[in-house]
Formats: C-alpha cells, structure tokens, sequence
C-alpha cells in the first residue's frame, strides 16, 4: 500500500492501494477527510477520479467509524477546477454522455451518503468542482474561494449537474445569470448568496471544518443520518407529503437506544452518551 494514502478503516487498505488521485485519512471521532490530490492540474476531475471517488464514497458509506465526511482539495489553489478539459477534448458525443453519467451517478452517491459532507472549498470552483462542492451537504469556503460554471467558454454545457443544482440554491434568474456568463463568484458573494454557509481565511479553513464536523459528530448518529435522509428526500416532495414523511421519521427515531439516552441525559441533567 501507498503510504501517503491513510485510510478509514483498517481493513480497507487494500481496496485503496492503487488509488492515484484520492486521499482518505481519519481526524479524531468520526471525522473523516476525503482529498482531490491531483494539484497539477488544480484537481481537475477525469474518469479515473471519478472512479476512485466512488470507490471512496462506497467505504465511506459501509465504515461504521466515519460520522462526518470533509472534501477538500489538495494545493492552495483549487478545490476542483472543473472536469478535466484534456480528457473531455478526445471524447465523441455519446462517450460525453457517459462521462456526464458516470460524474451525475457519483454525485447521487455523494449527496445520498448516510453522513453529512461538508466541502471545504479553498480555491476555484469551477464546472464540475462547483457541482461536486454543490452535491456535498454544506460549504464552507476560504476567502480565496471562486465559484462558477464556465462551461459556456468552452462550448459546453454543464454535465455534472451543474445547471439543475445552482438553480435549486440560488434561484432561476441569479443561475442564469452565472450560467450563461460563466463569471466567477467569489467567497463573499458566495455567501451572500447562500451557496456557502461561511467564509474563512485559508489557513484556517481545515480547522473551522474539523471543528463543526466536531459538533455534529457529538450528536446522536442515527439521528443526524435520519435528519439528512429528510431534508435530502423532502426538497423533492410537495409540503403534505414531506410533512407525513417527517411524522413517520419522528416516530421511528423514537425506536432507538439514542432516543432512550438522550431524554434520559436530558431529564438527568447530564450529557448524552450516544451510540
Ligand atoms: N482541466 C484540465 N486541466 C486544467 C483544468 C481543467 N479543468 N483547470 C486547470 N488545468 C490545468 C491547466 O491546464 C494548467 O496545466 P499546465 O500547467 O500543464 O499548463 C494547470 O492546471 C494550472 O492552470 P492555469 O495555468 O490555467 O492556472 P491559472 O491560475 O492561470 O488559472 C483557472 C486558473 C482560472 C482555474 C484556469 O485554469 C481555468 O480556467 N481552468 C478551467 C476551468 C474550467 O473551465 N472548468 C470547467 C470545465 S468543464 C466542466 O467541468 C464540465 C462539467 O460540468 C462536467
């Protein structure tokens, strides 16, 4: 195994050997940090990432030790700057499609993930680096952070899910206007906008994010996934139904030890010891 590649779980260090673009490391208590490491080419994503990163995405979801994922990418320049161009300039239009498929199905993984990510985006953000950081649950950004979809430069649409994400977060017109411009946003408007939820200076943008993975890992873990489970599955459902899956889901996180000790600790007057 590579050395330079730290993993998860002990036991998957096979699985992870030959991965040349992804690093998987363990912060303290259930934080786990997943690495775009192709700085060259400021993290460009091609097949082969995308691959590695579903490999990646599939131990996070089975390791019973990880409680919060962190993206990042490697270099201080760049979280992702987009789907790698050198890669997409070969491809005939039906294997374009399949790039697009293969990025879309491991995105849907990323955002379906039982814990929550949180992109630390510390550079550009760019077409499928904007959607990736898009697909995670939050963003935190570095002041030097630059979000935008410029696919209209290249001729190109977006194809990560780029135009169907942006619209959900900012709304139509603001998308529109990013989309068809392809300008760049930086970290302020960002968070003006609502696409990131804060903003720090890059040197300390590790530590914010291991610090609030932090405060969620504390929390009861069935809980926070069922939490995810219902704001992921209730954006797409009309406010009746959302509001009937929400009872069901109370009434079954009322099934678990968390609840058990985390009313108990309550009415104790101490902290919960959660699962
Ligand atoms: N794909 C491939 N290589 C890329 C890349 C990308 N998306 N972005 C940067 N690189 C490479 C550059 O070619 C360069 O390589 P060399 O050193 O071998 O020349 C290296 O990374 C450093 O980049 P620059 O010299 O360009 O750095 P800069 O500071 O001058 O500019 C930048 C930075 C503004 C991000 C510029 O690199 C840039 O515009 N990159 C392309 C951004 C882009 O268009 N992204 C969208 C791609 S399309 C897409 O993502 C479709 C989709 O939705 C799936």
């Amino acid at each position: 195994m590579n050395s330079q590649v730290p993993v998860c779980l002990a036991q998957v260090t096979e699985e992870t050997a030959h991965w040349q673009n992804i690093l998987l490391e363990q912060h303290a208590d259930g934080i786990c940090q997943l690495t775009i490491n192709r700085p060259k080419v400021l993290n460009a994503l091609n097949a082969e990432i995308l691959a590695e990163l579903d490999q990646a995405l599939n131990l996070v979801a089975k390791a019973n030790d990880v409680r919060v994922l962190l993206i990042t990418g490697a270099g201080e320049k760049a979280f992702v700057a987009g789907a790698d161009i050198a890669h997409m300039k070969q491809l005939t239009a039906l294997e374009g499609k399949y790039f697009a498929e293969q990025g879309m199905a491991v995105f849907r993984k990323l955002e379906n993930l039982p814990v929550p990510v949180i992109a630390l985006v510390n550079g550009y953000a760019l077409g499928g680096g904007c959607e990736l950081a898009m697909s995670c649950d939050f963003i935190l950004a570095a002041e030097n952070a630059r979000f935008g979809q410029p696919e209209v430069n290249l001729g190109v649409t977006p194809g990560f899910g780029g135009s169907q994400r942006l619209t959900r977060l900012v709304g139509r017109g603001m998308a529109m206007e990013l989309l068809t411009t392809g300008r760049m946003m930086n970290a302020d408007e960002a968070l003006q906008r609502g696409l990131a939820n804060h903003v720090y200076p890059q040197a300390d943008l590790l530590d914010e994010g291991v610090k609030l993975a932090g405060q969620i890992a504390t929390k009861s873990r069935t809980a926070v996934q069922l939490t995810k489970q219902l704001v992921q599955r209730g954006q797409d459902l009309d406010l009746d139904n959302a509001c009937v899956m929400e009872s069901d889901v109370f009434g079954l996180s009322f099934s678990t030890p968390d609840r058990e000790e985390g009313m108990a600790a309550f009415l104790e007057g101490r902290k919960p010891e959660f699962s």
